[in-house]
């Protein structure tokens, strides 16, 4: 197995990720997991993450300098190379010119970790986020790489298997990134491709059993593929001790929640309960329009019904939850700096709940979730479904969420589903949906002066929901849909398609 050492970067996921994909089994620990515990857990290799912190701060996280000498491979990715460098006696410094986004590298060692490249004329893309820049290697190192604005983008040491790039090889922009973790995971440290998801349901239902015991389990199902995969995979795991509880909020899409609550009713044995809570939901965001607000009293609300349904159970010790990795990543808070969103599995928790959590896919991204439901027998209807936030409508209406706004947002929100399922769009896409804005504009009808709502369409294509790029859909698509939400939504005189990205922008727009 490989270990991960984070230093806060929000890419430590995806080099685990990564890894993984090359079926070697990957863990993340934190940057100060002491060395006699490195040396129980017998890593083939060790990555060493970036992070926003500069090594020469004086709280900067720093990880044992011992793991050098234990002639275990690591590789340092970015703070991870600055910390190698710094540990052994080079020297690392502010950099003039900080490099964000593309570079070009230059290869001049075309073995270890560069195995199979070529020097230039050749250049390779890869992709840089950093505003300190290693000024002198440690002795013994030597570069590998270069960019233009890093001497040293890459660095191997001449004698032990310690091997370093300024850039990110985990992700998707730099176009060599799956070559340099390959050579390095395989090549390097010699580990062989056997971990899979078969294999990670056998040792996920056994931690499953062992932590679970002779208690009870409640799952909150939601309809969603991470919920459903979760319910699967508990249920393979303490079948009968498990009980879902889906609770209706009155935030979901039309029909969409039924179909699921059928499928595990009528094709399997797992014990579901249905709670009707649009009532309470709705009273609760009378008023609001913060989003922060809104998501923090959903999640609330969630947690609360749980724990009134657990009790009418009797004795219940855990709830399972589908949280994913993307969920996890932005709540992380890093030395005071603030989450982005707060996450409706994460957020708004109360201090003193009364369950404990299992959360089986906390390690996983969204394909891999999906993968894995195949793996366990669920249809591939729900797999396929689109991702749908915890906090549903509720953060697809702008300000404050009422019955009469959910009612438009709703229609307008199965118009976009249909044209899209109906021309083949809904799976090609990563999600697509509709937003109702709190303003209103002017429009022309018949003869008649309008001034009415605002519908924005969100359409994004994405690999795991941590990037994203607005869908390049077909504009006769956007007419049609357009035309029928005008003509067929009371109370709607405009659409607009949403062209941001994410970074910047993020998918939902609260
Ligand atoms: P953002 O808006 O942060 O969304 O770019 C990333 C992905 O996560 C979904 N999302 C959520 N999922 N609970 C969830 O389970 C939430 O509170 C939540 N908020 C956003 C969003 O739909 C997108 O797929």
């Amino acid at each position: 197995k490989i270990l991960i050492l984070d230093f806060g970067s929000q890419t430590t996921q995806l080099i685990a990720r990564r890894i993984r994909e090359q079926k070697v089994y990957s863990e993340i620990h934190p940057y100060n997991l002491p060395l006699e515990k490195i040396k129980t857990l017998k890593p083939s290799g060790i990555v060493l993450s970036g992070g926003p912190a500069s090594v020469y701060d004086e709280d900067a996280p720093i990880s044992d300098p011992g793991i050098f000498e234990l002639d275990i491979p690591v590789l340092g990715i970015c703070y991870g190379a600055q910390l190698m460098m710094q540990q052994l006696g080079g020297r690392v410094e502010k950099a003039e010119k900080r490099e964000f986004g593309k570079a070009e590298l230059s290869i001049e060692y075309t073995g270890g970790i560069f195995a199979g490249m070529e020097t230039p004329p050749i250049h390779y893309q890869v992709w840089m986020s950093h505003g300190d820049r290693i000024e002198e290697l440690a002795p013994g190192f030597e570069a590998t790489a270069s960019s233009p604005h890093s001497p040293y983008a890459a660095l191997r040491h001449r004698e032990k298997p310690l091997v370093a790039v300024q850039f990110h090889p985990e992700v998707a922009h730099t176009l060599i990134g799956t070559d340099v973790l390959r050579n390095f995971i395989f090549g390097i440290c010699g580990c062989t491709p056997s971990w899979t998801m078969h294999s990670f349901i056998d040792t996920t239902v056994e931690e499953i059993r062992r932590k679970v015991g002779d208690d009870r389990v409640i799952c909150a199902l939601s309809g969603g593929v991470d919920s459903s995969v979760t319910a699967a995979l508990v249920h393979r795991a303490i079948g009968d001790q498990l009980t879902c509880i889906y609770v209706n909020n009155g935030l979901m899409r039309t029909g969409e929640s039924e179909s699921v609550l059928r499928f595990f009713r009528q094709k399997t044995s797992l014990k579901v309960i249905d709670v009707d809570a649009t009532d309470y939901f709705l009273d609760q965001l009378k008023g609001v329009a913060d989003p922060e607000e809104k998501r923090k009293r959903i999640g609330y609300g969630f947690i609360k019904i749980f724990e009134e349904e657990a009790k009418k159970l009797g004795e219940v010790k855990y709830l399972a939850q589908g949280t994913l990795y993307p969920d996890v990543i932005e709540s992380v808070e890093f030395r005071g700096k603030a989450p982005i969103k707060s996450h409706h599995n994460v957020g708004g928790l109360p201090e003193r709940m009364q369950l404990d959590l299992i959360e089986p896919l906390r390690e996983l991204f969204k394909d891999e979730v999906r993968e894995l439901g195949l793996e366990l027998g669920l249809p591939e209807e729900a797999i396929y479904r689109q991702p749908f936030p915890g906090p549903g409508l509720g953060i697809r209406i702008m300000g404050e969420v009422t019955a009469e706004r959910l009612n438009i947002l709703r229609q307008a929100d199965v118009i976009v589903l249909d044209e899209f399922k109906k021309e083949g769009w809904y799976r090609k896409v990563w999600q697509s949906f509709a937003v109702l804005l709190p303003i209103q504009t002017v429009g022309v009808m018949g003869d008649g002066r309008t001034y009415e709502h605002v519908i924005a369409i969100r359409c994004v294509d994405s690999k795991d929901a941590m990037t994203a790029d607005w869908s390049r859909v077909d504009y006769d698509l956007l007419g049609r849909i357009s035309n029928r939400i005008i003509n067929e939504v009371r109370g709607v005189n405009r659409v607009v398609y949403d062209i941001s990205s994410k970074p910047p922008s993020t998918i939902e727009w609260e």
